[in-house]
């Protein structure tokens, strides 16, 4: 006999319970993504007999969620902004909470000014590319260690239209040194490398390069920090996403660095998650 699909979801919500907080909707989210429908499809057809081929390829999607691997991997897309991204494994799922840092960019950023921006540690290119889309008069610029991030990056950029400049670079090193911009924006790897987070949920499946930085979890911080103060204008501005604890030591980095105007913004679920600073020039010594 063949599956239906409402009894097809019912078997994958139950197995899926086991490593999902959202078992019903990766169940739904899948069963789509076999169907190439949207999930509303699910709901005006619960009784449709699923096709042998289909029945199959779902039982293995759901095989492959148990492991786990994280859903945005086996749908090969994820949303942010409202616009469709490619994901693969090797570079990091995007979060909804980095919607928080584009909305702070884009405060920052004249629609009608052509101003200098760099995305460090682009990863899918969520950033640069959303940033580019609304702001196309704006000069992006965007990096990342990992050659394969760059590559997911451009098929996005293409996806989207979006006429980013890519390079390939440890943070700043990559970059010409009298390259300055107008904004710095970054997602950096931010997680301590023993937190026990890190080997929670769909962590364990998602890049180690792209979640930790180190013992501390504020070496990247730390070295974006610094290298700021060369890559920016004066009155530039420094936007950091970092992890709900690290407001303090971030302030104070900013603070040594001599940045002003330091200030952190909370995300959805009330959390201090992404600071801004003003790069002031230090004043020049007339001794
Ligand atoms: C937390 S992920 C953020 C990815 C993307 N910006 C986003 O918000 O989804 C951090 C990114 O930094 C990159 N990265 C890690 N170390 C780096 C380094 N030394 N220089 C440049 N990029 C680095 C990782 O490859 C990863 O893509």
């Amino acid at each position: 006999m063949s599956e239906q699909i409402n009894s097809a979801i019912r078997w994958a919500r139950n197995r899926i319970e086991a490593c999902s907080d959202s078992a019903r909707l990766d169940a739904e989210l899948l069963l789509a993504h076999c169907l190439d429908k949207p999930r509303s499809y699910l709901y005006s057809h619960p009784e449709e007999s699923l096709n042998p081929v289909c029945w199959q390829q779902y039982q293995r999607l759901v095989e492959r969620r148990l492991q786990p691997t994280p859903i945005a991997y086996l749908l090969g897309t994820r949303e942010f902004y409202s616009l469709v991204f490619a994901t693969r494994e090797q570079v990091l799922v995007p979060r909804p909470e980095t919607e928080l840092l584009v909305d702070l960019a884009l405060q920052l950023l004249p629609p009608e000014q052509s101003m200098r921006v760099c995305d460090l540690g682009t990863g899918t290119g969520i950033i640069a590319i959303t940033l580019k889309s609304e702001r196309p008069m704006a000069q992006v610029y965007a990096t990342d260690v990992d050659p394969a991030c760059l590559v997911l990056a451009q098929e996005n950029a293409l996806r989207h239209a979006a006429d980013v400049e890519w390079i390939e670079s440890d943070w700043y090193r990559g970059l010409p040194r009298t390259l300055r911009f107008d904004l710095i924006v970054s997602n950096p790897p931010y997680i301590a490398a023993d937190h026990p987070f890190l080997d929670q949920g769909d962590l364990p499946a998602e890049p180690r390069l792209a979640l930790t930085p180190g013992n501390t979890g504020l070496e990247a911080l730390q070295q974006i920090i610094e290298g700021a103060q060369r890559h920016l204008v004066s009155g530039g501005y420094l936007i950091l996403e970092h992890g709900y604890d690290q407001q303090t030591p971030v302030a104070d980095m900013l603070a040594t660095h001599g940045f002003s105007e330091i200030h952190c913004e909370y995300d959805l679920n009330d959390l201090p998650r992404t600071s801004i600073a003003k790069r002031v020039e230090k004043a020049k010594s007339t001794a």
